[in-house]
């Protein structure tokens, strides 16, 4: 049975190439690409399957590009429930700069989707059976999709007892959190820009998710700091993990592997701290892969025996039903 759904509003064919020298007017001869299948809940999915995690991927396409990343998706295997579009899905490039090591993002705007093309998303979720136990929602919302769409599969996960996990950022976000959700794992850059706040000290960073908590805006909050490491916070109290010593090569895809590993882990029924430990681990065995690739279920797996939880756990007068 597929326990998790994991919808994608804004998928894209990603390409990543390399060239010796980015600059401007000259003709840059780049290596042969690379494409994947890419979008915050596609790479959601294709972690979970690496993982041999039972798991559906929905999302819009169309076009062209649109069955080529069909096409793409289905070469790793991934189950997928494609709604048809209209308008063309998006490419996004990643130039490797050989000379300084550096990636070069280009990530351009996603088809504008009618009305009737984001409701049939919504309306699939409804309707899906099995019914998942876990909804991953990841990634921006393309043109066309208005503000509150984050916040409609809130209620709607809520209404069907579907567990929804966020990754999004902005407007989508907060508005999404007005209505609470199960999980959200934002980088610390994005809960910066959600709540207007620098959070320079690890206490007002804690102050900011204690408040999210306490508020019910979500009720398990995995902070990723990149290389400063990552922090969960649940109703047992908080936990860190300091990040593990990895050479990066790209840092594309840590989050999206994090949030995979946890959606995988949860589902397994493991606790929410054992599945932290598996998110850190697949965020940085991520690390090692280059341009757009995602983690390998090995290396998450030798990662693994390396992560180290530091926990507090809550005192009786906050509540002790975390898991
Ligand atoms: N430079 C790094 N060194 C060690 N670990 C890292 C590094 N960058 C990322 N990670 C690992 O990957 C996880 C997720 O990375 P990060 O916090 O950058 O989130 P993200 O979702 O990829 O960021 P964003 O969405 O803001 O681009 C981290 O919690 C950590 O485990
Ligand atoms: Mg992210």
């Amino acid at each position: 049975m597929p326990h998790i759904l994991t919808l994608t509003m804004n998928p894209a064919v990603d390409i990543a190439t390399s060239t010796d020298h980015v600059t401007p007017t000259h003709k840059l001869r780049c290596s042969a690409p690379q494409r994947h299948p890419g979008g915050g809940g596609i790479n959601v999915a294709r972690v979970i399957q690496r993982l041999q995690g039972s798991c559906v991927a929905l999302y819009p396409a169309g076009g062209a590009s649109g069955v080529l990343f069909s096409n793409l998706l289905a070469s790793e295997r991934v189950t997928s429930l494609c709604i048809p579009i209209a308008g063309e899905t998006r490419e996004s490039y990643t130039v490797h700069e050989n000379a300084t090591g550096k990636e070069y993002r280009f990530v351009l705007p996603g088809p504008e989707l009618a009305r009737s093309e984001w409701q049939a998303c919504l309306d699939h979720v409804a309707k899906i059976t099995p019914r998942p136990r876990f909804l991953v929602a990841s990634g921006s919302l393309p043109p066309g999709v208005p503000t509150d769409f984050y916040a409609q599969l809130a209620r709607l996960s809520k209404s069907l007892g579907i567990q929804l996990i966020l990754d999004t950022s902005g407007e989508p976000l907060s508005a999404a959190l007005e209505e609470g959700v199960f999980m959200l794992k934002p980088s610390l850059r994005e809960l910066r820009e959600l709540l207007g706040q620098t959070l320079d000290s690890e206490q007002s960073q804690r102050e900011a998710v204690e408040n999210i908590l306490n508020k019910q805006q979500a009720q398990l909050v995995a902070l990723s700091m990149g290389a400063d490491g990552a922090w969960l916070f649940n109703a047992q109290g908080a936990c860190y993990a300091p990040a593990l010593p990895v050479t990066v090569l790209s840092a594309v895809g840590a989050g999206d592997s994090f949030v995979g590993a946890m959606a995988w882990a949860l589902a397994r029924g493991l606790t929410e701290r054992e599945a932290f430990c598996w998110g850190v681990a697949a965020g940085s065995a991520a690390l090692a892969s280059e341009g757009t690739g995602l983690c390998q279920a090995q290396e998450v797996e030798r990662l693994h025996g390396f992560v180290q939880l530091q926990c507090s756990d809550r005192g009786p007068e906050r509540g002790s039903e975390g898991r």
